[in-house]
């Protein structure tokens, strides 16, 4: 298993400059107070067009809030979040969510079928007219096709969890989303569901952004090509992966690295 780990993050693991400047999610100068406390503070950066960008930082660092911002569950905030060049606040929140899917912690599935779970998000007319291929795709790039193809029908409650969290997966996908976010999408499953989801995003990587929130720095070196650092409701750090763990510009993401914990 590591040894195909380390085959695909090869195949990941280069950024160039041209995909960065290519970027689509822009944050300018994002604050957001709730109950009267700032949570995020003029945070800026520009996403990467493609890989796997992990968000790390402290516990209460106002990860998963900026991830809520992006697709508005919070639309208090100041400042400007622009998704191809145009304000998500002009966006059909719908469609936004629907463009930059967001799968949590624990799997959420509907009491209805496999296939029924995956199809969910669609409208009704496209629920009618979806193709078994697409729902075949959906699966297979969720890496979780072989484990239900003789059991679309079954309630997806029977699954595992790790096999659930891979359906929530199917279901974003197959609306085609432009982007992922996913909040610590793999710490509440054992080891091998935790690889085959890293795997299967490390495939969808090369293809579109995800914005991957972990607390596990092992995991975030692994997986990712990118480095977001924050703390305190501010980004501190901004790098490739491998300069972020190597040579550190900031003191703070040193001590983090260190100590699992920032005093900023
Ligand atoms: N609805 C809320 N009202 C008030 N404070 C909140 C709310 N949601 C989160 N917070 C606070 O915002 C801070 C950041 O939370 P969160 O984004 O969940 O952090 P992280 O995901 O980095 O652990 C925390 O101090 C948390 O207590
Ligand atoms: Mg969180």
């Amino acid at each position: 298993m590591p040894q195909q780990l380390n085959r695909i993050e090869t195949v990941v693991k280069p950024v160039n400059t041209m995909e960065v400047e290519a970027s689509r999610l822009c944050i300018d100068h994002l604050s957001l107070q709730l109950e009267g406390r700032a949570i995020l503070s003029k945070l800026s950066t520009t996403l990467p067009a493609t890989g796997i960008i992990a968000l790390i930082g402290p516990s209460g660092a106002g990860k998963s809030t900026l991830l809520r911002c992006l697709n508005r569950l919070y639309e208090q905030w100041q400042g400007d979040i622009t998704w191809a060049g145009q304000s998500i606040r002009n966006r059909d929140t719908d469609l936004l969510r629907r463009q930059i899917g967001l799968i949590g912690q624990k799997p959420a599935v509907f009491p209805c079928s496999i296939r029924d779970n995956v199809i969910f998000g669609l409208s009704r007319q496209q629920r009618r007219a979806i193709a078994d291929e697409e729902i075949y795709k959906a699966l297979q790039q969720a890496a979780l096709w072989q484990e239900v193809e003789h059991r679309l029908g079954e309630p997806a409650e029977h699954l595992s969890v790790g096999q659930q969290q891979r359906l929530c997966l199917a279901r974003a996908l197959i609306l085609k989303p432009d982007m992922l976010m996913l909040d610590e999408p793999t710490s509440a499953l054992d080891p091998r569901s935790r690889d085959i989801i890293e795997r299967s995003m490390m495939e969808l990587g090369r293809s579109m952004p995800l914005l991957w929130v972990s607390h596990d720095l092992d995991q975030a070196r692994r997986i990712s090509n990118h480095i977001l650092f924050m703390c305190d409701g501010k980004l501190i750090e901004q790098s490739d992966t491998e300069s972020f763990f190597n040579q550190p510009k900031r003191i703070e993401s040193r001590e983090f690295m260190r100590w699992s914990v920032c005093d900023c």
